[in-house]
């Protein structure tokens, strides 16, 4: 049976380590829709075309490493506005999405295009400032030479040009949860998000 997991969010709100651990918890599977984003940005910054990069994609360039770095973040946000590089990247999404057993699904359209009739939607966010501090110590934590002013500005900067594009802005879907998480422990919005997944799985077992 399908059960579908969207979890939408700005820049480093935890929606990664939410939906892993609630993937886990449910045995459900996971996809980081960002990481599809990331590996086209990727492919651009060393000299690909966008839209050739998005229809080339293969699994093995989501495991390539560096896509978490900021420059690669910021690749990811200046390609994820195109319309074009979306539309190729949907159908994948969308049958992942929709496969039997579970999937979680993490990114900022998940709720709104890829899984509009999600089981299960969340809207993760919290406080720029504390999302730029979580990223800084993950990114430095990884021995990234990063400073706490740029990693603020890199998310303001992404969030502004992933809400004001045209095709598939980030918003929460009207029927999404908001889950702030600006005063949370991980731990805390983990199990919040699994208590409200649980509703939802009562109600439609
Ligand atoms: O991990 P973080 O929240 O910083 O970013 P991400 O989820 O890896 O996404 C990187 C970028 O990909 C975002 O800033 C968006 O521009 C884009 N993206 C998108 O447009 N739609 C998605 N479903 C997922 C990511």
């Amino acid at each position: 049976m399908k059960f579908t997991v969207a979890i939408d969010g700005p820049a480093a709100a935890g929606k990664g380590t939410i939906s892993k651990a609630v993937a886990k918890h449910f045995g459900f599977v996971h996809l980081d829709t960002g990481l599809l984003y990331r590996a086209v940005g990727a492919k651009t910054l060393a000299g690909a075309e966008p839209l050739g990069a998005a229809h080339h994609l293969v699994p093995e360039d989501l495991l390539a490493e560096n896509l978490r770095t900021p420059e690669v973040a910021q690749a990811a946000s200046r390609v994820a506005v195109i319309a074009e590089v979306r539309s190729a990247l949907v159908a994948f999404q969308k049958s992942f999405a929709e496969r039997s057993g579970g999937a979680v699904l993490d990114g900022r359209d998940i709720g709104t295009v890829i899984a509009p009739d999600a089981e299960a939607k969340l809207f993760v966010t919290a406080s720029a400032e504390v999302r730029a501090e979580r990223r800084y110590l993950e990114l430095s934590g990884k021995g990234m030479d990063v400073d706490r002013d740029t990693v603020l500005a890199d998310v303001i900067a992404r969030d502004a040009r992933d809400r004001d594009r045209d095709t598939a802005p980030m918003v929460a879907a009207d029927d999404a949860v908001v889950l702030d998480t600006s005063e949370m422990s991980i731990e805390t919005a983990i199990a919040a998000a699994i208590a409200y997944i649980d509703e939802k799985r009562g109600k439609t077992a």
